[in-house]
């Protein structure tokens, strides 16, 4: 169950915004002096995630401030929960959790001004407000509530980067994309089918279905099938690798554990704003369709113990206002 502590102010979180005036001049006079957000003080299981009243946080020079939506629930943050990150990702505790941002800028800078709809990969966004450097955010898709812009940032930089960045998938490419499934996998069956591959996708019976409609030409059951060989590229997905993995294609890119071969790329997704509007521009066109389940945000530690038991799948957005 999650725990709801009351905490003093810490990092970079300050006084009240009240009457304080944007870049843009407008007034951030409905913001109130403290807010909830979901935090770790320690490493450890689920049960280290609490919602805190904090105040909540100012912006410096070129950050806006946004009024959280959505974020939504990334299974990497497991690991950096568990203190299993602590050597690649540094945090300092307590930690506000949440990668993805959908909301609402309330003061603005940049190119954002309040009332702008903007999504983004940030620190900090499982909380009522959070700020963000203007120039890591793009603005929001208007074909899909704000609350399931939330599942884009980091799962579809992610699938964007592998299919375009990495697999370099063109018309008649058969990929076989390994977890398709998961948050990171319904964006690329979807962007590899745009790019002219013939998608072959893993998904056991709960995401089967999804995948299908999503646009994979094959789904192989991975709770009962062997994987199927024979194609140009191999997306991995998963966090275990599958037997024989490099006799499966000719090429191959992951976004878990390395594949020990010649022409095998592991990678972790970058922040890139460029590539984020165009996704968006993609989901407004109706090319990316975006599925989320939404829950709210207080569901979030139970949900870092259905991921720990592998029960979680798809994308999951949390809803914050
Ligand atoms: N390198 C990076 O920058 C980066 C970025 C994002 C994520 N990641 C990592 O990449 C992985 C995927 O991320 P995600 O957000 O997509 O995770 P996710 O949404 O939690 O993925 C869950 C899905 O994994 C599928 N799955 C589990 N075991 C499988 C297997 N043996 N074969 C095929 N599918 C399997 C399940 O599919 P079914 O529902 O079909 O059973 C489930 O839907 C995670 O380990 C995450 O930490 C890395």
């Amino acid at each position: 169950m999650t725990r709801v502590q009351v905490s003093g102010a810490t990092g970079a979180i300050g006084r009240p915004l009240v009457n304080q005036r944007s870049e843009t001049g407008a007034d951030a006079t409905d913001v109130p002096g403290t807010m909830r957000a979901a935090r770790i003080h320690e490493y450890g299981d689920a049960s280290v995630i609490s919602l805190d009243e904090v105040p909540v946080p100012v912006p410096g020079p070129g950050e806006v401030l946004i009024r959280v939506a959505a974020t939504s629930f990334n299974p990497s943050e497991v690991g950096l929960r568990m203190g299993l990150l602590r050597d690649v990702l540094g945090v300092t505790l307590p930690h506000t959790l949440g990668w993805d941002v959908a909301g609402t800028v309330v003061i603005g800078a940049g190119d954002f001004a309040p009332g702008d709809r903007v999504i983004g990969l940030i620190d900090g966004a499982a909380a009522e407000y959070a700020i963000a450097k203007a120039g890591v955010l793009a603005r929001a898709p208007r074909r899909i509530p704000l609350t399931d812009a939330a599942a884009v940032p980091v799962a579809g930089l992610t699938a964007w980067q592998a299919v375009f960045d990495h697999a370099r998938i063109g018309p008649g490419s058969r990929v076989l994309i390994n977890g398709a499934g998961g948050g990171v996998g319904l964006f690329a069956v979807q962007l590899a089918k745009h790019a002219g591959a013939h998608v072959v996708a893993t998904a056991g019976p709960r995401s089967a279905a999804a995948v299908r409609a999503l646009g994979a030409d094959e789904v192989v059951d991975y709770t009962v099938a062997p994987l199927p060989g024979g194609n140009d590229v191999l997306i991995n997905l998963v966090a275990g690798l599958p037997a024989s993995v490099t006799e499966l294609a000719g090429e191959f890119v992951s976004i878990t554990l390395p594949i020990e071969h010649p022409r095998a790329v592991q990678f972790v997704a970058r922040n890139d704003p460029g590539q984020l509007a165009e996704l968006v521009a993609l989901i407004d066109k109706g090319v990316v369709d975006v599925r989320v389940d939404a829950r709210p945000l207080e569901s979030l530690a139970d949900l870092h113990r259905a991921a720990e038991r592998g029960l979680t799948r798809g994308k999951i957005t949390l809803n914050v206002a």
